[in-house]
């Protein structure tokens, strides 16, 4: 047993979703959670920096007492998940949104095509097709980038016209014909699964990383035999690395409730 917290991090407060269904599964279990605000979005940016900024995340993680590390952002999984587990002690189990989802995706569909969506960064990567292509080579990974939904998202534009015609215009790419499963490939996207299964009238499977996630890291605890099986109530803290109000009222949208941020600026010789 280990009632020292769990550590998640994301590039902003998107991986909110995937501590939620973490707190769902586990919970016994406290975290902290760091939002990298003052580097949002991740999306967008260089490997190189998506990997200073990961190791730079979890060292500090680690600093604080976590047991284990979850990176709940799909590009910093895509680009950092093999350093963050090199910058950290060994005993430190990583767990990252692609590989849970890669396997349950090659396990549950035997051929044919499935999709993924995400952002610029994890679509350039081609880690979704490189890992279930290697775990089922009868699977045909076809993937499309839909950079806006991120920001969308974060503005509270989700559920209403707007957000629907969006969706429907990125999904409607001639790329995606004939998918049996979707995969949304960005810790944003459970905000917008309703709209993605109306756009399929609800007949292909809508695999959303949250819960498969939250599922691989209690099977990590269990197996490493560090969860908290205490009765004392567990402890959250959300910290980001530049606090606006703006972050902190979208919490709720990411959380279903609002949350208290506090600032730690972990960036101190560079300029914000
Ligand atoms: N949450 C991030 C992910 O899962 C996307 C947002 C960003 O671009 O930073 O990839």
């Amino acid at each position: 047993m280990n009632t020292n917290p769990i550590g998640i991090f994301d590039s902003g407060i998107g991986g909110l979703t995937v501590a939620k269904a973490i707190q769902k599964v586990l919970p016994n279990e406290s975290f902290i959670y760091f939002g990298d605000t003052a580097h949002l979005p991740y999306g967008d940016k260089s490997p190189d920096s998506i990997r200073a900024y990961s190791n730079r995340i979890a060292e500090l993680l680690v600093e604080n007492k976590c047991k284990a590390i979850v990176i709940a952002c799909n590009t910093a999984s895509a680009h950092a998940y093999k350093t963050v587990v090199k910058s950290i002690p060994s005993h430190i189990p990583v767990i990252n949104v692609v590989d849970p989802v890669a396997a349950y995706t090659a396990a549950h569909y035997q051929k044919g095509k499935v999709g993924v969506i995400g952002t610029k960064g994890t679509i350039q990567s081609r880690i979704y097709v490189k890992r279930i292509e290697k775990l089922n080579p009868n699977l045909k990974v076809l993937s499309n980038a839909t950079p806006l939904l991120a920001s969308m998202i974060e503005e509270g534009y989700y559920n209403n016209k707007i957000s629907q015609s969006i969706i429907d215009s990125y999904l409607s790419k001639s790329s995606f014909k004939g998918i049996e499963a979707l995969i949304l490939g960005c810790t944003h996207y459970p905000l917008i699964k309703k709209e993605v299964e109306k756009f399929y009238q609800q007949k292909i499977e809508i695999i959303d990383s949250a819960s498969v996630v939250a599922q691989a890291v209690s099977d990590v605890l269990k197996k490493k035999d560090i969860l908290n099986t205490s009765k004392r109530k567990p402890k959250y803290s959300f910290w980001v690395s530049d606090y606006t109000e703006s972050f902190e009222k979208s919490t709720a949208i990411f959380f279903n409730q609002k949350l208290k941020l506090v600032e730690k600026r972990i960036w101190k010789d560079e300029r914000y």
